[in-house]
């Protein structure tokens, strides 16, 4: 079931103070987080995905401290009745749509954020072992039971020569048992450890956090495209439109350079104006918000949208009136200070305020063509994501 953006999984909390007490600091227990919860998909469908070469799945078995994982997809699967085994299926929102309308729920963090909804189905006993994860988590309880045990222990090594990381020394402080509808939040380095005690299904709702280091390449990347553009060598994955910034364009001089008593070092002119050069780049928000917004709404490499123009390459889109706009839940779309992005793409020009509020949303009502907001190139841009598979009308 699925809640609005207005009333959040959280219980009597409100976001503001999830996000100021528990986000990324404190593990959190909901219980009856989504009421009367119905599980978006079933367990046979689950295992249908498992054994398709669409998602990516890992099948872990335990026989007292022996672990096992193997990865997808699967011919055959564990029956219902065996005990000791977890199917893990990745971003499972990306191929289903009721579990992709679960992430609704969740857009209090924003969306920047969010990495996937993993889902897992366990016979008795089944479980991961106990671990830690480096990114935020929601394990809602979908079918069944599941005992969690928890402890924010500082020893976080891990037993040598597993196929899976699994705690050297797991010292559990707290636990809980939860039921379809329950909730437990976790922090990044929280060690963890929830074992099935029937038939279960449990939802990850992950979040993706980059390194550092990943940032910084990032910005390097970025701005080594607007260079090449600007040097009209062509744009790359963050280059178009091309960026505003220093052209480069001169050549490196040394006239009055002195004679060189060592003509094999390298020149103190050429590193500062090595120097010099890069200075002139600015490292700004504008650069920020171009990759970030590239990177950040980039499908994975295994993403295909249903492309209807594929069949139809002359398909004119009608926009029925009473209809709706619906991004599909492939779709990944971004926005900053007037600029917008989508799936990878950099939207050309100043975006209108209908494109803003249809990120924020994902789903807006066909307006009529001839309302102001949307303009020819607008809908230009609107019939293209349809015919794309990027945007659906309902
Ligand atoms: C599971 O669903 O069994 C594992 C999820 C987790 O511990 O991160
Ligand atoms: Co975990």
């Amino acid at each position: 079931m699925t809640r609005d953006r207005q009333h959040p999984p959280l219980g009597d909390i409100t976001p503001e103070v999830f996000m100021r007490q528990y986000w990324q600091r404190k593990p959190l227990l909901i219980r009856q987080a989504f009421p009367a919860f119905k599980p978006p998909i079933s367990i046979a469908g689950v295992k249908k995905l498992a054994k398709s070469d669409e998602a990516e799945s890992r099948l872990i078995s335990r026989e007292g401290d022996a672990w096992q994982m193997e990865s997808g997809p699967f011919g055959s699967l564990p029956k219902r009745t065996d005990p000791d085994w977890t199917l893990l299926v990745q971003s499972v929102d990306l191929h289903d749509d009721a579990v992709a309308d679960l992430r609704d729920a969740f857009r209090f963090i924003p969306d920047a954020r969010l990495d996937d909804l993993m889902i897992s189905i366990a016979g008795v006993g089944g479980g991961v072992g106990a671990h830690f994860d480096s990114y935020d988590v929601f394990l809602l309880q979908a079918v069944g039971t599941r005992h969690w045990r928890i402890g924010q222990q500082k020893d976080l090594s891990l037993k040598p020569g597993l196929p899976l990381k699994i705690l050297k020394d797991f010292q559990p402080e707290e636990d809980f048992v939860l039921e379809p509808g329950d909730m437990l939040y976790l922090p990044p380095h929280v060690a963890h450890d929830g074992i099935a005690l029937d038939e279960c299904m449990t939802i990850s709702v992950g979040f993706r956090a980059p390194t550092m280091a990943f940032l910084a390449q990032g910005m390097l990347e970025a701005a080594a495209d607007q260079i090449r553009a600007r040097a009209g060598m062509g744009a790359g994955p963050f280059g178009e439109p091309p960026l505003p910034g220093p052209a480069l364009a001169g050549r490196y001089q040394d006239p009055g350079e002195k004679p060189a008593a060592q003509p094999a070092r390298i020149p103190d002119k050429l590193i500062d104006a090595s120097l010099k050069a890069v200075s002139a780049v600015a490292f700004d928000t504008t650069l920020a918000t171009r990759f970030l917004g590239c990177w950040l709404t980039e499908p994975g490499p295994s993403t295909q949208f249903d492309n209807p123009s594929d069949d139809a390459p002359d398909l004119t889109v009608e926009w029925p009136t009473g209809a709706t706009f619906k991004l599909d839940r492939r779709t990944r779309m971004l926005h900053r200070d007037g600029n917008l992005f989508i799936n990878g793409e950099v939207v050309p020009g100043k975006p209108s305020d209908f494109l803003i509020a249809l990120a924020d949303a994902r789903r807006m009502s066909v307006p009529s063509a001839k309302e102001a907001r949307v303009t020819p190139s607008v809908r230009q841009l609107l019939d293209n994501w349809v015919q794309d598979g990027w945007l659906l009308i309902e």
